[in-house]
């Protein structure tokens, strides 16, 4: 970017505040921003009217307020498809390591410094093959996992704004479903694939979450806000879950020192929002970024322009 464009940026990573954000932006065509950078109607008021194009470094651009950028004339854009695979990757491995005791047992050794020796119930944990997965959100994360899923002998099922095409469904072997409170309940796992919008927030509500089977586990890799945490905490503590494997969760007050404890005890796993974390992927995020700018200058129409609900073509996945 430093050598395309006359460029400023943070000298430090980390969280700005608004009024750190609106004097950066002072005198300058284009904003960066990432999740960290919450981009609400009052920002976009104080804004420097030399601002026209709101670049997000991220697929999720729930940090930004669409239809105040919209109604302001700023163009929004985000950087989707090239974070989809490492996301997906990251999704099963945490759809594995809660039954298969990945922490705790890649923990033993470092801890004790001796192997205590085989046993036919050492580290006993559970088959994931045959299981049903139910994804939530089949863009273009929740298809990359299904697909992998499939070969892991998952039975998939899915929830979804849009039905997938028959092809698409027949070459997955997925069910679709046009209840999200059935799903829940015919399904082993539950994977949140979903942007988080007005409409999805707490999409796994206190009352679905009571609605899954008895020992099903949750995989959230999207946003915390798509689920009731108290209520999938409190689930998992009264032993009705079995579990949850979590690279997003609440932290606007710290993270809840409950979460932390059924960490420390094996019932949930928690990352801490490192699903697209790969060199790979961030230097592709950020090309993708400079190609988006690149066209908006140029007088194009940017690759990967989002908009509004309801106006138009919505990125997704
Ligand atoms: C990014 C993400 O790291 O792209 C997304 O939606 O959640 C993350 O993988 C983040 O958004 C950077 O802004």
């Amino acid at each position: 970017m430093a050598t395309l464009f006359d460029m400023s940026c943070k000298p430090v990573d980390g969280v700005l505040s608004a009024d750190a954000i609106v004097a950066g932006a002072e005198g300058r065509d284009v904003l960066v921003t990432s999740i960290n950078d919450t981009i609400d109607a009052a920002l976009i008021a104080r804004l420097p009217p030399t601002v026209k194009l709101i670049a997000q470094f991220g697929n999720g651009y729930d940090n930004i307020d669409i239809e105040a950028a919209y109604a302001a004339g700023l163009t929004v854009t985000n950087t989707p498809s090239v974070l989809t695979e490492d996301t997906a990757d990251m999704a099963v491995m945490l759809m594995l390591a809660l039954p298969r005791r990945l922490v705790e047992g890649a923990g033993v050794l470092p801890k004790t410094g001796e192997w205590p020796g085989w046993s036919p119930t050492w580290m006993l944990g559970r088959r994931l093959r045959g299981k049903a997965l139910g994804i939530v959100g089949m863009g273009r994360i929740g298809t990359a996992v299904a697909t992998r899923a499939k070969s892991f002998g998952l039975a998939i099922h899915y929830f979804s704004r849009h039905r997938r095409p028959p092809q698409v469904e027949e070459a997955l072997g997925a069910t679709y479903w046009d209840t999200l409170d059935e799903m829940v309940g015919e399904v082993d796992i539950v994977s949140l694939h979903t942007p988080l919008t007005r409409a999805t927030q707490h999409i796994l509500n206190a009352a679905r979450l009571s609605r899954m089977r008895q020992d099903a586990w949750v995989v959230n890799v999207s946003r915390s806000e798509l689920v009731d945490e108290a209520a999938l905490i409190a689930g998992i503590e009264s032993g009705h879950l079995s579990g949850a494997a979590l690279d997003v969760f609440e932290n606007r007050n710290g993270i809840d020192p409950r979460l932390l404890q059924l960490a420390r005890d094996n019932r949930v796993v928690l990352t801490a929002h490192m699903a697209s974390a790969t060199l790979e992927a961030r230097l592709e995020m950020g090309e993708t970024v400079i190609v988006n700018i690149r066209a908006f200058i140029d007088g194009a129409q940017p690759p990967h322009r989002v908009l509004p609900e309801g106006r138009g073509k919505l990125a997704r996945g």
